[in-house]
């Protein structure tokens, strides 16, 4: 068994300092992990993300992250980036984890444009196609990532959220910002054991792919009201039995979505 620490949007400032330190201190009791789905800052300053990096002193398991928009707004990314590889967090926009020969992580921020039917594409002006580019560079990145795991079981990492199922709750007007489900296809395809995604605040706590992912928003929100946690969601897997890799095994074999949406972008 695996057990998986996960929260999102904590969204801390100098007026949390010491709030969240207890329960972390406590984290290793529960879990052999701890994802934080981004937005671990209001603004992304540095005076927030020293806080972010003094509640985590004392978390004794491997960290993974991935950033939120709002660890963005101050326009230097590179400088949380720096501050949480400092500390020894794992930044999963840059490298997949390992944890060990099982179970291994791959994540990206990801970005907005809606779902299904309604998912914006790049036809038009050219800011329309570079909105719509960044999401399928993500896609790409969380393709590319979960393609180098060579573990059985494969754990995904987001921001914004995959499905429109964890973001049911929220104004239905807003969900195009929400997410975007383009980033399904890695997930489906590399038969990810488990999503976790957060920014949906307001949004529904569990949901799954059409492929039958199991997918948790872990916004700080949705765990403690959801969830009934103080501060993450704790998800356990059971490791693959002895001869039961085979039924995890990724289909490898089928065109990569990039190339496809290389193929599909010429008659935009
Ligand atoms: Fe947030
Ligand atoms: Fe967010």
């Amino acid at each position: 068994m695996i057990r998986i620490a996960a929260v999102g949007d904590v969204h801390m400032d100098v007026d949390v300092v010491g709030r969240y330190r207890p329960a972390l201190e406590r984290l290793p009791e529960q879990a052999d992990v701890l994802l934080l789905a981004g937005d671990l800052t209001r603004r992304g300053t540095p005076a927030e993300i020293d806080v972010v990096i003094r509640e985590l002193q004392d978390v004794r398991v491997p960290i993974l992250a991935v950033l939120g928009n709002h660890d963005h707004e101050s326009g230097q990314p590179e400088k949380v980036n720096d501050a949480l590889r400092a500390r020894g967090v794992h930044l999963l926009d840059e490298a997949p984890f390992e944890l060990n020969e099982h179970v291994g992580f791959a994540g990206v921020k990801g970005y907005m444009g809606g779902f299904g039917r309604y998912t914006l594409t790049a036809f038009g002006e050219q800011d329309t196609k570079t909105f719509v580019g960044t999401t399928l560079d993500e896609v790409q990145k969380l393709e590319y990532s979960l393609r180098r795991l060579s573990t059985p079981v494969r754990v995904v990492l987001l921001h914004y959220a995959p499905i429109m199922d964890t973001v049911m709750g929220e104004p239905e007007q807003i969900f195009p910002f929400l997410g975007n489900d383009r980033l399904l296809e890695p997930i489906d395809r590399f038969k990810a054991a488990v999503v976790f995604h957060g920014h949906a605040h307001h949004g529904t706590f569990r949901g799954q792919t059409p492929g039958g992912v199991p997918v948790f928003n872990v916004s700080m929100l949705r765990v403690r009201e959801d969830a009934g946690a103080e501060l993450f969601y704790v998800h356990e897997i059971p490791l693959p039995q002895e001869g039961a890799e085979r039924e995890t095994e990724p289909d490898v074999d089928t065109p990569a979505e990039s190339e496809r949406m290389a193929a599909r972008s010429g008659s935009a």
